[in-house]
Parts: structure tokens; C-alpha cells; sequence
């Protein structure tokens, strides 16, 4: 089975799903991903646009982390554009279970950016299409 998820600027991604019972300190993102070196400029993104933060006061989320590479395609973009780009890697409601009993093969996900509160409309939501 794979996972193809359409949005705008996703070319290598790599899914990093978290998942903690303990509300406090669920989980530290930036120590996470400083083990993958691939990520480093990803993680720094979090960390510069305050969404490690974010991501880490939640209990469970799935990160479409993008690799050095694909981070590239995002410079220029200003810090208010990156952080909604990154917020729309960021899926919230992403399992497996969901992805196994899917009568059509394809789903709609929520990311952190619809959770946020700025997404204009129809924006926030991933396409997910397994094939
Ligand atoms: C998360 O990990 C990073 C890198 O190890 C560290 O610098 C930071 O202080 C940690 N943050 C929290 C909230 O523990
Ligand atoms: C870092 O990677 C090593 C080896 O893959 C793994 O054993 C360790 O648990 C990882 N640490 C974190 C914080 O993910
Ligand atoms: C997966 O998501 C579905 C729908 O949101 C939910 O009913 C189910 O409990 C979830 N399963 C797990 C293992 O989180
Ligand atoms: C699946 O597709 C059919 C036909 O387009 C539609 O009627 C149905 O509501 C869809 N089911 C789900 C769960 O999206
Ligand atoms: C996602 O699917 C919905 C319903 O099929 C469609 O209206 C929407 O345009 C799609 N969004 C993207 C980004 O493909």
C-alpha cells in the first residue's frame, strides 16, 4: 500500500507519525528530527516559525516532513507563507486503520493548518489517494 498526498509543494516526504498518552511533554519534534540529518533544514523551519512549539503540544499528529531538497523550493516565500505551507504538512487526523477501510481509495484529511484558525476556505485539507 502507499500513501500519495496531493498538496502544493510536496515532492520527498517522509511520514513521521507521533503519538503520546502523556499530555505533558508529549514529545520534543525538533529532538526527533535532529537524528534524521535529511530533515535539518525542516526542523529549523519549525523551530524559526514557532510550529515545533505547536507540534509538540499536541498528543498525536502525522508530520509529511520534507527533505533538505524539497525545503529548497520554499525559499524566497515569506515567514508568513512557510509557516502555512509547513502547517499543511502537519495532519491531524491521519491513521491507519483509516487508510485500510477506505471504500474509494481516497480521503480527506485535516492538517493543523484548518485547525489553526487563517485557512481561507478549502484550504487545510489533504487529498489522500491510495493506489
Ligand atoms: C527539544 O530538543 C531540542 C534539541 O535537542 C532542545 O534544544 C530543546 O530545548 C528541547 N525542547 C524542549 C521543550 O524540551
Ligand atoms: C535516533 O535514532 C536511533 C537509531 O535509529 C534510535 O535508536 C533513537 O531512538 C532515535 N532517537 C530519537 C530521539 O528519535
Ligand atoms: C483512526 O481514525 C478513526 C476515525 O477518526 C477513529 O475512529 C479510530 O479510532 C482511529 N484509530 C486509531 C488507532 O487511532
Ligand atoms: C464513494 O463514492 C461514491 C460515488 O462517487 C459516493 O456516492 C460515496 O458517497 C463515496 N463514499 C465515501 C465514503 O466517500
Ligand atoms: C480534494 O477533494 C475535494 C473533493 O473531492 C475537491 O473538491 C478538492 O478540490 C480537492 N482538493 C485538492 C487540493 O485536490
Amino acid at each position: 500500500m502507499s500513501l500519495r498526498a496531493r498538496a502544493s509543494c510536496i515532492l520527498f516526504v517522509a511520514l513521521v507519525s507521533l503519538f503520546s498518552s502523556n499530555f505533558s511533554n508529549a514529545f520534543n519534534i525538533t529532538k526527533i528530527l535532529s537524528n534524521t540529518s535529511d530533515f535539518g533544514s525542516f526542523n529549523n523551519l519549525l523551530t524559526q516559525t514557532g510550529l515545533a512549539e505547536t507540534i509538540n503540544s499536541r498528543s498525536s499528529l502525522t508530520i509529511l516532513a520534507l527533505d533538505n531538497g524539497a525545503v529548497g523550493s520554499l525559499q524566497g516565500k515569506s515567514k508568513d507563507e512557510v509557516q502555512r505551507i509547513l502547517m499543511n504538512h502537519v495532519i491531524l487526523d491521519y491513521n491507519q486503520s483509516i487508510l485500510k477501510n477506505l471504500p474509494n481509495k481516497t480521503t480527506t484529511m485535516t492538517t493543523l493548518l484548518q485547525a489553526s484558525g487563517v485557512a481561507q476556505q478549502g484550504q487545510g485539507f489533504l487529498n489522500v489517494t491510495i493506489y
